[in-house]
């Protein structure tokens, strides 16, 4: 039986009705969610009452998963293939290592030498208002790039660091960034990225890059800043409202996404992510 889908924007996403992702689904039926995955680069699945190991059994139909080694604070005690996004303090009181999560234009994983071929987050709470995600279409933002530009950053590599966040800048905020630095050191990605599935180009850029490979961060700066602000015109956009039980799939190989931080911060704001590993891409950056 076919899928009943819903566009969600102009540029991208997809709404899957009537799929619950708790049942053992057959290859058939994940196939068409998977070419439904490749084509629209984002899934939202609405409704889905899951356990956290029905969570990560239908997130593992999509490939490996990370453990988060590389964000050790934000993952579940028990369940290393979920990292927190949440900002539900901590048992003694302390602010959540996760309340910032997202807050930059990013792709998951991309400070790394396996970036994410997808994420899969689940909502358990969301604000009354607020609390809203934006993703952007990275392939339309490369085809639309003029041909003078997309022959400048053909070649580019952008150094990608984790911890860069400048709002987490509060004691909580300033040590999980100084650990994520220590852990991660910057890695060299392509600023166009070849998709291993499709074939197709995407700007591979966000708000983690600070210079291109062989330029100083005063040179890179404005370029970096044009290609992000291109990225996210509003046409490639979709604004995601959430809802409890919205399990949102994206594809990190073409998107790029934002939390928007929106929200009345002393309401509760609860998500859970599992993150597919994606292919090696990147190398690890010289010193500038
Ligand atoms: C993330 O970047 O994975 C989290 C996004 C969000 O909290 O909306």
């Amino acid at each position: 039986m076919a899928l009943k889908l819903r566009p969600l924007s102009y540029s991208l996403g997809v709404e899957v009705c009537g799929v619950d992702t708790s049942r053992n689904m057959s290859e058939q039926e994940f196939g068409e969610i998977y070419r439904a995955f490749l084509e629209h680069g984002i899934l939202l699945l609405r409704n889905q009452k899951l356990t956290r190991e029905q969570h990560i059994e239908f997130s593992r139909r999509f490939g490996e998963l990370d453990n988060h080694d590389a964000l050790p604070r934000d993952r579940h005690p028990q369940y290393p293939e979920l990292l927190m996004v949440t900002n539900e303090p901590k048992p003694d009181g302390s602010p959540s290592d996760s309340k910032y999560t997202g807050r930059q234009w990013h792709s998951d994983m991309s400070f790394t030498l396996v970036p994410s071929l997808g994420s899969l987050l689940r909502c358990y709470t969301a604000p009354p208002v607020g609390g809203d995600t934006l993703f952007s279409n990275m392939y339309a933002a490369y085809d639309a790039l003029s041909d003078g530009m997309k022959k400048l950053i053909a070649d580019l590599h952008g150094i990608h660091q984790s911890g860069t966040r400048k709002i987490a800048n509060d004691e909580t905020g300033i040590k999980r960034a100084a650990e994520q630095k220590r852990i991660n050191p910057p890695v060299a990605q392509p600023v166009v990225r070849v998709h291993p599935e499709t074939g197709r180009k995407a700007l591979y850029i966000g708000e983690k890059v600070n210079r291109f490979d062989g330029m100083t961060e005063e040179e890179s700066k404005p370029l970096i800043d044009y290609l992000c602000k291109h990225a996210t015109r509003h046409e490639f956009v979709y604004r995601h409202q959430w809802r409890p039980d919205d399990i949102v799939v994206w594809d990190n190989r073409c998107t790029m996404h934002c939390a928007l931080g929106d929200f009345d911060e002393t309401q509760l704001r609860h998500l859970e992510r599992t993150t597919v590993l994606g292919t090696p891409s990147g190398y690890v950056a010289r010193a500038a």
